[in-house]
C-alpha cells in the first residue's frame, strides 16, 4: 500500500465559491482521495482557507468587519460548505494559522540565509485620498497584456498573466476609486527565483508524465520574455503574516507582511502540523520531511490552471531554496475553467450557481456526478441546465436509480426481501462478468491516473452493462416459465448493486451509502468481478431504498435557468 499527500489549491476566504471553482480543484482531488482510501492506500487529504491579503481585507471593509472576525466567520461557511459536498478533507486548515506564520517566518529566514532574498527599494503606487499604498487588488485598470479593463494589480483575471501594480493602463484605487494617484518609495523583498531558473527548469523538464497545461504554463513563465522573473513578497499591508527573519525582526520591513502568495501554498505544510494539533493526526512530519519518511509519499497537487505558475515555479522554489528537506509535489493535476451558460461565472452579477445555492436546490451527489464527468481537463467545459438536466436524469435516474429500484422490486414482489435461492449462472451471467471486468480494470486505470472524464464514462457504462443485462434476461418474463431461472437473474442483479455502489462511492458517496444501507453491505473494492457478483449468499436480507435519484423537470430546469442567469 502507498501513501498519498493531496491537497487542493486553498480557497480565498473571501466569498462563497460558485462551481467552476469547485470543479478546478476541490472537488477532483476528493475525488481521487476517495478513490485511493477505497483502494486502502494511506491517504492524507488537506485543503484550507488562504486568509491573507488584499482579498480578505477588501472583503472585510464591504462587510464592515474586522478582518480577523470575518475571516473566522467565512472559514465556517466555507465549512460547512464542503462538508455539504462531501468534500473529505482530513483537515479543512486556515493559512492565519500559528502554525503558518511561525512555518512562513521560517521559510524567508532559510532563504534569506541561502543569500535567495533581495531587499529591493521601489516605486509603488500611493493613493492619496486613501492616504495608503495599493497592492494588488487595492488597484485596478486595464491589462497591458490583453486589454481587459477590470484587470487587478496583481492578475489579469482574463489572461491570467501575473501583473504588477504599476503595470496596469488607466490605473484607480479599488477602496475609493480615486485616480489620485502618485508613484512613492518602499522597501520590499523579492524571492530570486530567476537564480533557480535552471534547476527549476530541470525539475519540470523530469516530469514527463504531468499533463500537458500544467507543463505549457510552467514553461511559458520558464521561456517566455526575459524569462522567470524575481516575484516581490512583502507587501504594505496590515492584514498577513508580519516579516521576521525567523523568529527576529528584520530590519527595515517593520508593519509589512509577506504576500498571500508566499505564505498560502506553506499553509499545505502548517495544515498538516494543524490536522496534528487538533488531535486527528499523530506525526506531520512523515507527510512533510524526506528525511522523516516522506520519502515514500506520493504527493498531489489539484488547482485551476491561474494558480499553476505557484506552485509548479514559486513554491517549488521556496522549498528547495531553503536547503532543508521537504517533500516536493510528485504530481500536478490542473483544470481549465468551466463556464456558465455562455458566459463566465460573476460573483458580482449573481451569474451562476454557487455552492450554497447548489445544495438549496439539489443534494450534492447530483452536482458532483455532473460536474466530473465533465471536468475541464482538456479544454474548457460548460454548464447549461439543458444538459445538466439531461445527463442527471439519464444516468443517474433512468440508469442507476432505475436498476437499483427495478431490481429489488421485482425481488420484494417474487421472492420477498431476501437474496432468491436456486438456479444457475449461464453464459448471460459469463458474459456480463467478462464486460464487467474490462470496464472495471479501465475503470480502475483512469482513476488512477485521474483522468476523471474517462473515469466517469466507464463508471457510466459499468451501470450501462446491469441494465442491459436486466432488460434482456428478463427476469419477469423468465418466473412465468422457470422460478429458478428467474432466482439466478435476480440473484446476480441483486449483487451488481453493492458492486456498483463501492465502485461510485467516490464520485457519488450519498447514493452509494444508500445503496450500501439497503443491501445490508460494506464497501469491499471489488478486483474480481465474478467472486463480487456472488458475495451475496442466497437468503441474505435487503431492503428496497427509496428513490435514489428523482428526475429534474423541465419547470425545474426553466426556474433555475431564471434564477441563476444573474443581474445585468
Ligand atoms: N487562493 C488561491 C485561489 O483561489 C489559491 C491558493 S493555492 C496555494 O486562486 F497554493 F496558495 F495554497
Ligand atoms: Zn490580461
Amino acid at each position: 500500500m502507498a501513501r498519498i499527500l493531496i491537497t487542493s489549491a486553498i480557497p480565498y476566504i473571501n466569498g462563497i465559491k460558485h462551481l467552476g471553482n469547485l470543479v478546478g480543484s476541490q472537488l477532483p482531488a476528493d475525488l481521487y482521495a476517495r478513490y485511493l482510501r477505497a483502494r486502502s492506500h494511506e491517504v492524507l487529504f488537506l485543503c484550507a482557507t488562504d486568509e491573507h491579503g488584499t482579498p480578505a481585507e477588501l472583503a472585510a471593509a464591504k462587510a464592515g468587519k474586522p478582518v480577523a472576525e470575518y475571516c473566522a466567520e467565512m472559514w465556517q461557511v466555507q465549512k460547512d460548505l464542503s462538508d455539504g459536498f462531501r468534500l473529505s478533507f482530513d483537515h479543512f486548515g486556515r493559512s492565519s494559522s500559528a502554525q503558518n506564520r511561525a512555518l512562513t517566518q521560517h521559510f524567508a529566514g532559510r532563504l534569506a540565509e541561502a543569500g535567495l532574498i533581495e531587499e529591493v527599494t521601489e516605486q509603488q503606487v500611493y493613493s492619496v485620498a486613501d492616504g495608503r499604498f495599493l497592492p494588488d487588488r487595492y488597484i485596478e485598470g486595464t491589462c497591458p497584456n490583453c486589454g481587459y479593463e477590470r484587470a487587478r494589480g496583481d492578475q489579469c483575471e482574463n489572461c491570467t498573466k501575473q501583473l504588477d501594480p504599476v503595470d496596469l493602463i488607466n490605473p484607480r484605487s479599488a477602496i475609493s476609486g480615486s485616480t489620485d494617484l502618485e508613484v512613492r518609495e518602499t522597501k520590499h523583498l523579492y524571492l530570486r527565483q530567476s537564480a533557480m531558473k535552471d534547476e527549476l527548469d530541470r525539475w519540470i523538464d523530469s516530469k514527463t508524465d504531468w499533463p500537458v497545461l500544467t507543463t505549457s504554463i510552467a514553461k511559458k513563465w520558464l521561456h517566455d520574455g526575459d524569462g522567470l522573473q524575481d516575484r516581490g513578497i512583502t507587501r504594505d499591508l496590515d492584514w498577513g503574516v508580519p516579516v521576521k527573519k525567523g523568529t527576529e525582526d528584520w530590519p527595515g520591513m517593520e508593519g509589512k507582511v509577506f504576500y498571500v502568495w508566499f505564505d498560502a501554498p506553506i499553509e499545505y505544510i502548517a495544515c498538516a502540523q494543524e490536522w496534528v494539533d487538533a488531535g486527528k493526526g499523530q506525526d506531520w512530519e512523515r507527510w512533510w520531511r524526506t528525511d522523516k519518511g516522506a520519502n515514500d509519499v506520493r504527493y498531489v497537487q489539484f488547482m485551476g490552471k491561474d494558480n499553476v505558475p505557484f506552485h509548479t515555479l514559486s513554491f517549488p522554489a521556496t522549498i528547495l531554496g531553503s536547503g532543508e528537506p521537504w517533500k516536493l509535489v510528485d504530481y500536478i493535476k490542473s483544470f481549465n475553467y468551466l463556464n456558465y451558460d455562455g458566459g463566465q461565472f460573476s460573483t458580482s452579477q449573481g451569474r451562476g450557481v454557487f455552492m450554497d445555492q447548489a445544495l438549496e436546490i439539489l443534494p450534492a451527489d447530483y452536482w458532483r456526478w455532473w460536474l466530473l464527468s465533465h471536468a475541464p481537463e482538456t479544454s474548457d467545459s460548460e454548464f447549461t441546465w439543458e444538459a445538466f438536466q439531461q445527463d442527471v436524469n439519464k444516468d443517474l435516474a433512468d440508469v442507476l436509480g432505475n436498476f437499483v429500484s427495478r431490481i429489488t422490486k421485482f425481488c420484494r414482489s417474487k421472492f420477498g426481501e431476501v437474496v432468491p435461492e436456486g438456479g444457475e449462472a449461464g453464459t448471460a451471467e459469463a458474459e456480463l462478468m467478462q464486460a464487467l471486468q474490462t470496464r472495471l480494470d479501465a475503470y480502475s486505470r483512469h482513476m488512477q491516473a485521474i483522468d476523471i472524464r474517462k473515469a466517469a464514462a466507464e463508471l457510466r457504462a459499468l451501470w450501462v452493462l446491469g441494465n442491459e443485462y436486466l432488460q434482456s434476461a428478463a427476469p419477469w418474463t423468465a418466473f412465468k416459465t422457470d422460478e429458478a431461472r428467474a432466482a439466478a437473474i435476480t440473484r446476480t442483479a441483486l449483487n451488481l448493486i453493492p458492486f456498483y455502489a463501492t465502485l461510485s462511492a467516490p464520485f457519488i458517496p450519498d447514493a452509494a451509502a444508500a445503496m450500501h444501507d439497503a443491501m445490508g453491505t460494506a464497501p469491499v473494492w471489488p478486483d474480481d468481478t465474478r467472486a463480487a457478483l456472488t458475495a451475496l449468499p442466497p437468503g441474505h436480507a435487503f431492503t428496497v431504498p427509496d428513490v435514489l435519484f428523482k428526475k429534474i423537470t423541465d419547470e425545474e430546469r426553466a426556474d433555475w435557468a431564471t434564477r441563476f442567469a444573474g443581474r445585468r
